[in-house]
């Protein structure tokens, strides 16, 4: 779709990387902002910036792996502007460490905020958004973790690999209506962003307060170090996603050096090979 001024865009986890980054490039472009975060005192802080633009910007704190908050953020959308012609189901958080030592909290936590999510944005946004006059785009943020499952990083993979799944389902599910709405999954590697420190908002009820084991340690230093290092910025993400809405692209693989151990994945399962080190193939050596 073309994106034009006084378009409506609802962004989740918008007090933050690339969130904070869809809201300021969609402000410049003239959208209409619904940012939306768990963090209410950082969500103000980006309010507060981008409506000093002369922006027209709301803010709400929702949960968003919670069905009634999304719903709830729906509505108040709808109330507000009427349509929604962008949805970014971007909220997520990650952890690691090896996969049978995560306690059931850490499940509940990486699957509520990273696919829940999605699936209550579907839920509450797209038939609203179908039924209105205009075009519309839904882009879910999953990660190179949703196309390839890199070793210590169990629950972030499978939860990326279910957001690739919602999102390729919804596209396959548009076709052949007379009004379709465009659809996207973003899948970055390392960005620096705050994502590494995503304990920091972890609900107290999901955290059963236990020492992190040996793998988890080794897994923080290492996912810290990658997203530090990250060379693209979360402004770039930013603007590569607004180009891939506008040339109605699904797949948005942010960093093309990954795309060899992509292709190794799918011809793995082509030829029933056992599956190949994800980080085989590419220079940096590690991406999440
Ligand atoms: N930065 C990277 O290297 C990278 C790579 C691939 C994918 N991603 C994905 O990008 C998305 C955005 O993350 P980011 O890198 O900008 O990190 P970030 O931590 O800077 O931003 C994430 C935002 O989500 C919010 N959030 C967390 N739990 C929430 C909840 N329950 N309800 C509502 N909001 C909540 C946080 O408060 C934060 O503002 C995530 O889905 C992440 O998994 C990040």
């Amino acid at each position: 779709m073309r994106i034009e001024a006084g378009q409506v865009a609802v962004i989740t986890g918008a007090a933050s990387g690339f969130g904070r980054e869809f809201a300021r490039l969609g402000a410049a472009r003239g959208l209409k902002l619904v940012l939306a975060d768990i963090d209410a005192a950082g969500l103000a802080t980006v309010v507060d910036e981008i409506s000093a633009t002369g922006a027209d910007v709301i803010g709400e704190r929702v949960d968003v792996s919670r069905a009634e908050e999304v719903e709830r953020l729906a509505e108040l959308a709808f109330a507000h502007h009427g349509r929604v012609n962008l949805l970014f189901n971007n909220a997520g958080v990650a952890t690691g460490g090896l996969i049978w030592e995560h306690g059931l909290k850490d499940w509940e936590w990486l699957l509520g905020v990273n696919v829940w999510s999605v699936i209550h944005g579907i839920r509450s946004f797209v038939p609203r958004m179908l039924a209105q006059d205009g075009p519309g785009h839904v882009v879910s943020t999953a990660s190179v973790a949703g196309l390839l499952s890199p070793p210590l990083l169990g629950i972030y993979n499978m939860s990326k690999h279910a957001v690739v799944a919602l999102a390729e389902s919804l596209y396959q599910d548009m076709r052949g209506l007379d009004r379709r709405l465009g659809v996207s999954v973003l899948c970055p590697a390392f960005v620096p962003t705050g994502i590494a420190d995503s304990e920091r908002n972890r609900p107290a009820e999901l955290d059963d307060g236990a020492e992190p084991s040996e793998s988890m340690k080794a897994f923080k230093v290492s996912f810290d170090q990658g997203v530090r290092s990250g060379r693209l910025s979360a402004g770039e993400v930013a603007r590569i996603t607004f180009e891939a809405i506008e040339e109605d692209r699904f797949y948005i693989v942010t960093h093309p050096k990954i795309m060899p151990s992509i292709r190794q994945r799918g011809d793995d399962i082509a030829r029933l090979r056992n599956p190949s080190d994800p980080y085989a193939n590419t220079e940096t050596g590690k991406h999440a």
